[in-house]
């Protein structure tokens, strides 16, 4: 068997959040593979820097919304079919954190957490299936097979083994999970694939260093602490067997192999990408 170094020519692929970290490494990830892109961020500037990176022999779209507005994740599907006629792949990757203890966690923040970790991905693949059901459904009756296609969904393990201070945005990660396996379900009979990937500590500025004080990220208008702690860093560094956090590339690595032909008989698995931990 040869190996096919542009597995994703002549395919579309819709990326969330990938102006920046994970999303902007996974957006060159694929335009090396082959791809045709197309990419959203609510963050206008840092997509037009993702797009420049990825320079002029990658076919690419944009369009900066914001996905948790009600009309977004349709408008972002319509948008990429007019481009592109196709979309193969999905990477639902957009998020944020908002972090505190659980007794100080307000409505705002558990809604803000779950409506862009579960709400839009679940908007987004709902708009997805509008075209991709009928489309399916047209090639099985034409050749007895359709095509495959992927949905790569972003948890944490933060969902999947909890995480203090994180109680909303490690439900909504959570709900990922069921929304992956729900859908490998639903969606087998169209030969799409679902999977997840669920990170432990990659390097972006969600995770940045400091030493007393958290720094803050701005999103959509307010203001966000993030960061780990110099402590909190050691501590991972002891307790993840690779001894060290992820790059974004590594990153992104772990959502193309979700999305490789090589793995059309893998679904509603949820993969940890965490150096062991
Ligand atoms: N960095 C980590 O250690 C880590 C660990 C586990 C999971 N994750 C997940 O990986 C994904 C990417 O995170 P990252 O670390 O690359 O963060 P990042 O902040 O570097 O990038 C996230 C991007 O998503 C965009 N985004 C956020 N909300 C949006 C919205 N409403 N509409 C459109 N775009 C929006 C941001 O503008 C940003 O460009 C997130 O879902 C995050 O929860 C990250």
């Amino acid at each position: 068997m040869t190996w096919n170094p542009k597995p994703f020519k002549d395919r579309g692929v819709l990326i969330t959040g990938a102006g920046r970290g994970i999303g902007q490494a996974a957006a060159e990830k694929f335009a090396a593979a082959g791809a045709s892109l197309f990419l959203c961020d609510v963050d206008a500037e840092s997509l037009a820097e993702t797009q420049a990176l990825l320079g002029e022999a990658t076919e690419v779209g944009v369009i900066a919304r914001d996905l948790t507005q009600l009309d977004a994740p349709q408008a972002i599907v319509q948008a990429a079919l007019s481009q592109f006629e196709r979309i193969d792949v999905v990477v639902n990757n957009a998020g944020y954190i908002w972090n505190g203890a659980m007794h100080r966690h307000s409505e705002a923040q558990w809604q803000a957490m779950l409506d862009i970790h579960a709400t839009v991905p679940f908007r987004l693949l709902q708009a997805f299936a509008n075209w991709m059901i009928p489309t399916a459904r047209a090639e099985l009756e034409a050749s007895g097979a359709a095509t495959p296609r992927k949905v790569v969904n972003i948890s944490s393990v933060s969902g999947t083994q909890g995480s203090a201070t994180q109680v909303a945005y490690a439900t909504g990660k959570a709900a990922v999970v069921g929304l992956t396996k729900t859908l490998a379900k639903e969606w087998g009979r169209y030969n799409v694939q679902v999977n997840a990937v669920a990170f432990g500590h990659i390097e972006t500025r969600l995770t940045q260093a400091f030493e007393t004080s958290p720094p803050s990220i701005e999103h959509a208008g307010q203001a966000y602490k993030v960061g780990l702690s110099n402590q909190q860093i050691e501590h991972l560094r002891r307790t993840v067997p690779l001894g060290r956090p992820g790059h974004v590339d590594e990153a992104a690595g772990a959502i193309l192999l979700m999305a490789l032909p090589e793995a059309n008989y893998i679904t509603g698995e949820v993969l940890t990408c965490s150096g062991g931990a």
